[in-house]
């Protein structure tokens, strides 16, 4: 996969780009990052890129044009390389991200990830350049770079190579959870050692009975899911409950 950023800092991106998962996945060519200093796209002298807002009001809006120039440059620059490509734009205003959507822009050959800066950027961006508009949270962030770090990680994990072993990421929470797609946290997990200052762990993990282990995790991954987050079950997790209460 490749994935482009367009971005007036592009430094915040060294630490977090060049360390872990990320690192290697860049090293081991599952993915390439490149981080694109979205002024060279200016057409200004001294390569400014905001401007006032029409109708008045506070702060600086990002201008459109460089963002149009640079997707246009890299989607040029792509061309010939005929790959799926989605360009998104880091807004509050945009689609939730979660494990789904990260499922689904993992899928793509090539994404390009833009980010505001300021008051947010000229609506005609979001309108006629981009086909997707992401959001990490209902809140304000100052830049769309942190989201933009946070979405690359989310994808990058996903992708085929990038995780030492390929099962991580399948029974992670919001995953596969009851084992028919439906998002569930995960179960607990401990190590050693097995008992720490008198809390133990629970003995069916020290069984050494691998079909007891999957349904005693099975059983928690919904019971946590519904101490913590209710409104991720759905009416038939809890058919199903009732059935692994049959099992165990
Ligand atoms: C200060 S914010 C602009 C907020 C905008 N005035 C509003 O009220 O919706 C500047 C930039 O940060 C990014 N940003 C802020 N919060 C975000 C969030 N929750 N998700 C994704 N991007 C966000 C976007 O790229 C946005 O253009």
């Amino acid at each position: 996969m490749r994935i482009d950023v367009l971005t007036i800092f592009p430094k915040m991106f060294d630490a977090v780009m060049g360390e872990s998962i990320i690192k290697r996945a860049k090293e081991n060519k599952v993915v390439e990052i490149n981080i694109v200093d979205l002024r060279l796209f200016s057409k200004d002298k001294h390569r400014k890129v905001d401007d006032k807002p029409f109708g008045g009001g506070p702060g600086m809006l990002m201008s459109a044009e460089p963002f149009f120039e640079a997707v246009n440059y890299i989607r040029r620059e792509t061309k010939d390389l005929r790959l799926k490509t989605r360009v998104a734009l880091l807004s509050p205003k945009g689609r939730r991200f979660n494990q789904a959507f990260a499922l689904k822009l993992s899928r793509y050959e090539h994404i390009v990830l833009l980010c505001g800066h300021y008051e947010g950027i000229d609506e005609r961006v979001a309108r006629h350049l981009v086909d997707d508009e992401i959001s990490i949270g209902d809140f304000v962030l100052t830049g769309g770079e942190l989201p933009a770090m946070v979405i690359i990680d989310g994808i990058v994990r996903l992708l085929p190579g990038a995780l030492g072993d390929e099962n991580s990421c399948k029974d992670e929470s919001f995953s596969a959870g009851d084992g028919r797609g439906r998002p569930l946290l995960e179960y607990p997990h401990y190590t050693r050692p097995a008992d720490y200052r008198g809390m133990k762990v629970p003995d069916v993990l020290l069984s050494g009975d691998h079909e007891k282990i999957k349904q005693w995790r099975k059983k928690e991954a919904v019971k946590i899911t519904r101490k913590k987050r209710p409104d991720l079950l759905k009416e038939d997790t809890w058919t199903l409950l009732e059935s692994w209460k049959k099992i165990s």
